[in-house]
This record gives structure tokens, sequence and C-alpha cells, in this order.
């Protein structure tokens, strides 16, 4: 993306939903090309930028309700008017500020078009919007998959941002820090709390704990306590790794990212853990020796994450999903043989896709007649297990505590 250098936020805003759209970035790869914003500024374009994409469905809604010929969808008049509706409904910008702000971003295009347009619906009023509609394509998928209550859930998760999580090495540590702080606790080592600045929490120097959704710290969990030797594949950033790390396995963390192991070894110096580092395509690289256990929480669509990443629901095309399949299944294949006998293979990924997560287990165990599912045992008593013993989160889940992330995990052993 083009530097935006010297442009305010709204357009900077703009470039960050251009850069999502049409070519597919993440928010967060976006955002970190906004050169020459203050950090405010920054903060704000992508504040915008998110909320828009938290509700874009009923934004552009409001906008056919109030114009004769439909805007085509990335002409700079629908964008701007999207970005100045989401100011209004999601931030409360004042409505001068909200028209004052978007007229000078369309640039020689339909100005009065959009003044017309934004005078309107801000003379109708907004609505709250507080249960946004998903793409129509995702509310299709997921009403097939997972029928109309999960989807109502997404719905009602995706307005809002979720809580922030964290995980602690040490169960004592997390209930006192939980009373401490006002936080709850929902699984040992885990404390939930309001969203806050994370640097700004106590204790973030010294290590005690690191941030990763509820959902995100299970697959870890079911790795077997008396498992030594363990590879957790597609490591970084590493919360897997810490959990790993924490109790008390001996870690290799391999992954294909050096920019993304180079968070890991941050993330393991500040937590004080250690692990032995590899960075290694998955696909090429192959162990000297065969595991007691592997992690394998396999780059994914990340579908599930939508409640922080409002943009995977956008980015998840069918080929992009096709393209995950694909990679999982081959890692998934790899992994499989650098099991010992009796070993154990957690899968996982935070998609709410099945190609991802049970047909992909359906498809492994289909091929290795030597592994077989085992339900998890050591688990937080709200997780569901299906009747095939693999775990999958829906959208609902704890929902009066905040929700977790969409996550599928299974267990899988190779026979002694
Ligand atoms: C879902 S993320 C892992 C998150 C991590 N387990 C955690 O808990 O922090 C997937 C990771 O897979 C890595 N990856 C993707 N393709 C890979 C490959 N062929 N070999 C190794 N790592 C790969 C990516 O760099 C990314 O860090």
């Amino acid at each position: 993306m083009p530097s935006v250098e010297g442009l305010g936020p709204r357009r900077a805003a703009l470039q960050l939903l251009d850069a999502v759209l049409r070519r597919g970035q993440t928010l967060e790869s976006a955002a970190g090309r906004i050169a020459g914003l203050s950090a405010p500024d920054a903060g704000l374009a992508l504040a915008i930028a998110g909320e828009t994409l938290r509700r874009l469905p009923d934004l552009d809604l409001l906008i056919d309700s109030a114009t004769r010929h439909r805007l085509p969808d990335d002409s700079k008049a629908r964008m701007v008017l999207r970005t100045a509706l989401a100011q209004k409904i999601a931030l409360g910008t004042p409505d001068h500020a909200v028209v004052a702000t978007a007229l000078p971003l369309v640039d020689g295009g339909p100005r009065r078009l959009v003044h017309g347009v934004l005078g309107t619906l801000l003379r109708r009023g907004l609505p709250r919007v507080d249960k946004p509609k998903l793409p129509a394509e995702v509310e299709k998928r997921w009403t097939v998959a997972w029928g109309t209550a999960a989807v109502e859930a997404a719905r009602r998760q995706i307005a809002r941002r979720p809580p922030l999580d964290l995980t602690f090495a040490d169960d004592a540590d997390a209930q006192a820090y939980a009373i401490e702080h006002g936080g709850i606790s929902l699984a040992p080592r885990h404390v939930r709390l309001a969203s806050a600045s994370v640097a700004d929490l106590p204790g973030y120097d010294s290590g005690g704990w690191w941030v990763q959704d509820l959902a995100a710290s299970l697959p870890a969990r079911l790795i077997p306590a008396d498992a030594q030797d363990v590879i957790d594949l597609c490591a970084a950033p590493g919360g897997k790794t810490m959990q790993l790390a924490a109790a008390g396995h001996r870690v290799t963390a391999i992954d294909a990212s050096e920019s993304r192991l180079g968070r890991l070894r941050e993330n393991l110096a500040r937590t004080h853990f250690d692990a032995k580092l590899v960075e290694a395509d998955a696909l090429k690289w192959t162990p000297d020796r065969q595991f007691d256990a592997i992690l394998l929480d396999a780059p994914c669509s990340a579908t599930g994450t939508f409640r922080r990443h409002p943009e995977v629901l956008y980015r998840a095309r069918p080929k992009v999903v096709a393209d995950s399949v694909q990679l999982q299944r081959e890692l998934l294949r790899r992994a499989a043989k650098w099991l010992k006998p009796g070993g154990s293979l957690v899968y996982s990924v935070c998609s709410l896709e099945p190609q991802e997560g049970e047909e992909a287990v359906r498809a492994v165990l289909a091929d290795h007649p030597e592994l077989h599912i085992e339900a998890p045992a050591a688990l937080p008593s709200f997780v569901p297990v299906s009747p095939e013993g693999w775990v999958r989160i829906l959208p609902g889940l704890l929902q009066a505590e905040g929700g977790l992330d969409g996550f599928f995990m299974a267990r899988l052993v190779r026979a002694g």
C-alpha cells in the first residue's frame, strides 16, 4: 500500500479499507504501512476502518435506501459514505463533524450526492446496528454448516470488540490476578478482562501472562501431560509454545516466517520460557527423530477470529479456503509420520469452515488407519466434545461472559 504520509486519519481509513476489500490484506498488515500519522490518528484510522467492516452490509443498505441509482461497490462515494456512517453509529462522531470530514474526501467526485445522502440519513436518524449482518455468502455458508442460532450469535458478536483474555503460567497467579484486577477466570490459568491497552496492564513486563483468546488456549490443553518431547508446528507468535513450555514439555517450535518467529523469540524472552526455535517450511523440513506429541495449529482462513479481525469474513473467499485446506492436508500428512507409537497429534484451526476442521480430520483418519481420535479429558466443563471426540467452538458459547473465538481441535493418537 502506498504511504499515506500527510493524510488525515479518515483518508487513511479509506486506504485501509481499500487494502482489505480490494487487495485482500489484513487490517493489521495494512495498518503497519501507515506512515506519517501520530499514534492517536493511526488508532482512529484503524478504528474507523474496523467499525466500518463490522457492519458493512447494513451500512450499504442504509446508503442504498437514500440513493436513486445504486452506487458501485468500490466507488469513492460509497466508501466515503460507509466510513462516515460508521463514525456516527459506532464512534459517536457528531453530525456536523461527520459531514465536514466526509465531503473533502470525495475529491472531485459527487460531493453533492454524498452531502445529500448523508443529510437524508442523518435527518432520518441512524439505527444502532447492534446485530449487523455478516457478508451474505458467509451467512449462507454458516447457516448450512452451523444453523441460524450460531449465525445470530455471530451477528451479535461482530458488533463489538471482544474482551481481553490472558493466559497465565500458573493458576494461583491467575486466580489472584482476577480478584485483584476485577477479571473473571473461566478456566485454569485464564483471566478475562474488559478490553484494555495490553502494555499498560499490571504484570506485562514481568511476563507472568500473555494475551490469548480462551478458545486459542484450548488446543495446548489437549497435549498429554506426560509427553516430554513435543513439536509446536506452525508456532509463531507463540501463545501455544508458551503454554507447552509452562506445562513442562520440551518444545521444538517451528515456523516458516522469520518475522513471526522474531515475535515468538520476544514473547519467550518476556515470559522467561525456553524452546528450541526452528525457522523452516514444514512442507520441506524433516525432523531427526519421532516425538511424543505434536501440536499443529495450522494456517487457516481464520474466520473464527472475526470478532477481533472483522476483515477475515471478506478475505475468506472460496479460493483462499481451498488453498488453506490443501496446505492443512499436507501438513497433517507429514506430521502424522513424525509421531512415536502411542504419540498424540493435536490439530487445531481458528476457523469456522468445516472443510478446515471436521473434514480435514475425517480425511487424515481415512488415509492413516494407524491414527484414531481420543476425546479430550482435561478441558474446562463448558467445552463441548462431539460424539466423534473433537471440539468445535461456535459463536454463542459463553455468550453472556463475552464469547470465544470460533475454533476446531482434535487429538489423534497413533496406535502403540
Ligand atoms: C495459526 S498461526 C499459528 C499461531 C500459533 N500457533 C500461536 O498460538 O501463536 C499459523 C502459523 O503457521 C505458519 N506457517 C504457515 N505455513 C507454514 C509452513 N509451510 N511451515 C511452517 N510454518 C508455516 C505461519 O507463519 C503462522 O505463524
